[in-house]
């Protein structure tokens, strides 16, 4: 049994001070839910302040970010060796990065095998754009990236994927929880050939693009849908703390 994963990603959203106040009105009623893991990922800047709210907390710690070596003159990066001892989680290959900062799935290949080594649980995000949905290519797409994202990857225990078809990002207008299901059955069956069937069928993948608190139950209710990756509905502490009791009440194990 795959425990469902509710992930919040804050993108380049909320100071310091907002994010500590954004946590302080989620935290009661998300730790008082059970049955699914729920994650916050606030940008870097935040992590320190966050995890100690976090501290007693059933709810944990994500970066949104890391690169793949561990120290030196590399201005302005964050490695996982300085995430592990804060962060349990960190998302990888994220549309956002892959388009607006030039990261290649081979890049990420390297960020997904560094953060490993550090212990921290990687969410690698794939997703087809528009135009290769429209082309009918959204397998050739995603597969590709699975392939170059984990190329060399045997041990990928605690892997998680989001499927983030990049034309559902921030637009409201979200995949169908069917449409979502069958890519999202498709992506383990790659899996499955990369990193073997045991761990393929261990491993979450979540649903990620203009989730909120009325379609949650839609993606959730999917067999092969783990869970998923909000970002702007995860930004308002009511919506985001009824998402994460959707999915718990729909889908919660323990
Ligand atoms: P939205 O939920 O705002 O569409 O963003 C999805 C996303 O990119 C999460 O990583």
């Amino acid at each position: 049994m795959r425990k469902p994963l509710i992930a919040a990603n804050w993108k380049m959203n909320t100071t310091p001070s907002e994010a500590v106040d954004l946590v302080k009105q989620m935290l009661p009623a998300l730790d008082a839910v059970s049955g699914v893991e729920t994650l916050i990922c606030p940008p870097f800047i935040s992590l320190v302040a966050v995890s100690e709210l976090l501290r007693q907390s059933r709810v944990m710690l994500g970066a949104q970010n890391a690169y793949y070596e561990e120290k030196g003159a590399f201005t302005g990066e964050v490695s996982p060796l300085m995430l592990s001892g804060l962060c349990r989680y960190v998302i990888l290959g994220h549309s956002e990065r892959r388009s607006l900062f030039g990261e290649s799935s081979q890049v990420v290949n390297k960020k997904v095998k560094a953060a490993i080594k550090s212990g921290l649980k990687p969410i690698l995000c794939v997703g087809e754009s528009l135009t290769d949905n429209d082309g009918g290519r959204t397998e050739s797409v995603v597969t590709a990236q699975l392939k170059e994202s984990l190329d060399g990857i045997l041990e990928a225990v605690g892997l998680v994927i989001a499927y983030e078809p990049v034309w559902s990002i921030g637009t409201g207008r979200a995949a169908s929880g069917t449409q979502a299901n069958s890519t999202i059955k498709m992506i383990r069956d790659v899996l499955a050939t990369l990193i073997g069937w045991q761990t393929a069928d261990a491993t979450r993948i979540l649903y990620g693009g203009s989730v909120n608190a009325a379609n949650i139950a839609e993606f959730i209710e999917q067999p092969e849908i783990d869970g998923a990756l909000v970002g702007g509905a995860s930004l308002k502490a009511a919506e985001f703390v009824s998402i994460v009791k959707q999915a718990a009440s729909i889908k919660g194990c323990n």
